[in-house]
């Protein structure tokens, strides 16, 4: 698949042609960074999906050369991934199919919202098929490559933090999200360079 999923997202029948609002999951930068007119959001779950830092980004974390890492959602029957869910008129889809644009498929998927209702909504989806996937690795790995990425949207390192304290604030457990946030903050405070000792500087 084409690293370029607009014409694969805009070319679905998924959008209601009377305007009637539709429901989003976001649970990557669409939860720290909305961006978009929405009616309301809420909390919301989407079972048997974990978020993962698997996702090469060319265009906003990163360049084709050099890409960053980025949130996706990798299927696994006994996982739950909190997000947030948008209500938000059709039209909004314009723009949101050009942001998430980098391998991300607009796909149909159940969502739990926090009043415990079951609704269908719409949620960008990059799978291991799309050009810019990177796949799995350690989250010590994970953070080193995070914390030397940088494209047009800014530092990948913003991507993790920013995700991070807002799955916090929102009283969210992610272990992955979290472990790679502590590692990045290693990275970024310098504890990972290496420690001058004084055989390697011996007039200081
Ligand atoms: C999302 O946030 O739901 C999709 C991935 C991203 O834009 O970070």
């Amino acid at each position: 698949m084409s690293a370029n999923t607009i014409s694969l997202n805009r070319n679905t029948d998924q959008l209601p042609q009377d305007g009637r609002p539709v429901w989003l999951f976001g649970y990557g930068s669409l939860i720290y960074k909305a961006g978009f007119d929405y009616i309301e959001t809420r909390p919301a779950t989407i079972q048997g999906w974990k978020r993962r830092f698997w996702q090469g980004s060319h265009d906003h974390r990163g360049t084709p050369d050099s890409p960053g890492r980025v949130a996706t959602l990798i299927a696994d029957a006994r996982a739950c991934c909190t997000g947030l869910a948008y209500r938000v008129t059709p039209d909004v889809f314009e723009q949101l199919d050009v942001r998430e644009k980098n391998g991300y498929l607009r796909l149909i998927r159940s969502l739990r919202l926090d009043d415990g209702s079951d609704v269908e909504g719409l949620v960008y989806i990059a799978t291991e098929d799309n050009a810019a996937w990177l796949g799995p690795a350690s989250e010590a790995a994970i953070a080193r490559h995070v914390a030397a990425s940088e494209g047009p949207s800014g530092p990948n390192s913003e991507y993790v933090l920013e995700l991070a304290e807002a799955l916090r604030a929102m009283g969210v457990d992610d272990p992955h999200v979290y472990a790679i946030e502590r590692h990045l903050r290693a990275v970024l405070d310098g504890d990972n360079k290496p420690a001058y000792s004084y055989s390697q500087s011996p007039e200081t």
